[in-house]
C-alpha cells in the first residue's frame, strides 16, 4: 500500500515536472521570438523593399500635408517620381516643386477631391496613363471635428459620404487603378493608411472608426489574394502623429512628428503585412488589445466626452 502512494506521488510530480517545463519553454521561446521578431523589425527594417526597382513611379494620395507628404518624399529620396494627389493645386505645386529640388526626381500632380467620388476617378485615370506605377500610398483621410453623438453630428447626410467616400471607397477604386499594371509586371506594393481607430472601437468616431476597420480588412484580404502573384498589401494602424488632423502640435514619443514615424513605418514593408508603424504605437496597440474591451471601451467614451465636452464649450464662447 504504501508502496503504491510513493508510486502514486512520483507519477504526479513527474506530471507537474514535465508540465511546468513546457510552459517554461513556451513562454521563453515566445519571449525569444518577440525578441527577433521586434529586433527584425524595428532596429534593422527593411529598406530594401520599396524603391524604383519596383516600378518608376510611385502614387501617394493626400499628399501636400502630414503622413501622405512625408510617403511622397521619404518615395522620392529613394528615387522614385511622384504623383501627388490632393485638393488644392497650389499646395500641389509647392510639395512637387519642394520634391524636384531636393530629390532631383520627377514629380506629377493631379488635384482633385475625394469626398466627390462620381467624377474623379476617371481624370485619375487619365492622370496615371502609361505611367509604371510601382507604389501606391492610399493616405488620403479624413475624420471628425470633434467627437460626437452619431445622430447629433452636423449636417450627418454629408459626413457619412464624406468619410465613406475619402476613407474607404477611394482604397477601393485607386487599387482598382493601379493594380492592374502591378500584376503585369509581378511586382508593386500598395500601402493603405488606416488607423488604430481600425482595431479598437472608437466610440463618438463611429463613422471614422468603422470606414477604417474596411480599410484595415480590405488589405489583410487584398494581401492574402496577391501576395503569391508579386504584390505586397499593408495596412498601416498608426496612433496619434502630430499632424492637422490630430490637432497635436508639439511632437512627443507617442505622438511622432509624420516625419520620424514615415521612416519606421516604410521599412517594415514587406516584413509585416500590418502594423502600427512606428514601435511606440505598436506598444500602445499591444497594450490596447491585451486589455479588456469593456476597460477599453469605456476609457475611449470617458475621453471623447470629455473632448466633446471642452469643444462645445470653446465654441460656446466664439
Ligand atoms: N494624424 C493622426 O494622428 C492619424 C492617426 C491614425 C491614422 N491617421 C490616418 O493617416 C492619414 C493621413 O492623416 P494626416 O494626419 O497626415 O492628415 P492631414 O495632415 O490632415 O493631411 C491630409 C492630406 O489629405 C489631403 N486631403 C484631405 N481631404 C482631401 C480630399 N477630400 N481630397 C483630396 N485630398 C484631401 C490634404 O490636402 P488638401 O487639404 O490640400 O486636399 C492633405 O494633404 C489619414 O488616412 C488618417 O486617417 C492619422
Amino acid at each position: 500500500m504504501m508502496i503504491e502512494v510513493t508510486s502514486l506521488l512520483s507519477s504526479v510530480s513527474s506530471v507537474f515536472y514535465w508540465t511546468g517545463t513546457v510552459v517554461v519553454v513556451y513562454f521563453v521561446g515566445l519571449l525569444l521570438y518577440y525578441v527577433v521578431y521586434n529586433t527584425r523589425l524595428w532596429m534593422l527594417g527593411n529598406p530594401g523593399a520599396v524603391g524604383p526597382h519596383l516600378g518608376a513611379w510611385a502614387v501617394v494620395t493626400g499628399a501636400t500635408d502630414g503622413i501622405g507628404k512625408v510617403y511622397a518624399e521619404e518615395l522620392a529620396k529613394r528615387g522614385m517620381k511622384v504623383v501627388l494627389i490632393s485638393r488644392s493645386q497650389e499646395k500641389l505645386d509647392q510639395v512637387a516643386k519642394e520634391i524636384r529640388e531636393r530629390s532631383k526626381v520627377e514629380t506629377k500632380t493631379i488635384a482633385v477631391d475625394f469626398e466627390n467620388k462620381d467624377t474623379i476617378y476617371s481624370d485619375i485615370k487619365q492622370g496615371l496613363e502609361g505611367l509604371q506605377i510601382g507604389v501606391l500610398v492610399n493616405n488620403v483621410g479624413a475624420s471628425y471635428s470633434y467627437p460626437e453623438y452619431f445622430l447629433e453630428i452636423p449636417d450627418l447626410d454629408k459626413m457619412i459620404n464624406k468619410l465613406i467616400n475619402i476613407n474607404s471607397l477611394s482604397v477601393c477604386k485607386m487599387t482598382q487603378l493601379v493594380l492592374p499594371g502591378m500584376l503585369e509586371r509581378s511586382k508593386g506594393v500598395i500601402i493603405n493608411v488606416s488607423s488604430i481607430a481600425g482595431s479598437q472601437p472608437q466610440p463618438f468616431l463611429t463613422l471614422y472608426s468603422a470606414s477604417k476597420v474596411f480599410v484595415d480588412f480590405f488589405s489583410q484580404s487584398l494581401n492574402a489574394e496577391y501576395k503569391h502573384k508579386g504584390i505586397i498589401v499593408q495596412s498601416v494602424k498608426p496612433y496619434f502623429v502630430a499632424t492637422k488632423m490630430s490637432k497635436i502640435r508639439k511632437a512627443s514619443i507617442f505622438h511622432p512628428n509624420p516625419e520620424v514615424f514615415v521612416k519606421y513605418a516604410l521599412n517594415t514593408v514587406g516584413l509585416a503585412s500590418e502594423t502600427a508603424g512606428y514601435p511606440p504605437h505598436a506598444f500602445v496597440s499591444w497594450i490596447l488589445n491585451t486589455l479588456p474591451t469593456w476597460l477599453t471601451t469605456k476609457l475611449s467614451v470617458d475621453g471623447a466626452l470629455k473632448t466633446r465636452a471642452r469643444y462645445l464649450q470653446k465654441m460656446k464662447k466664439n
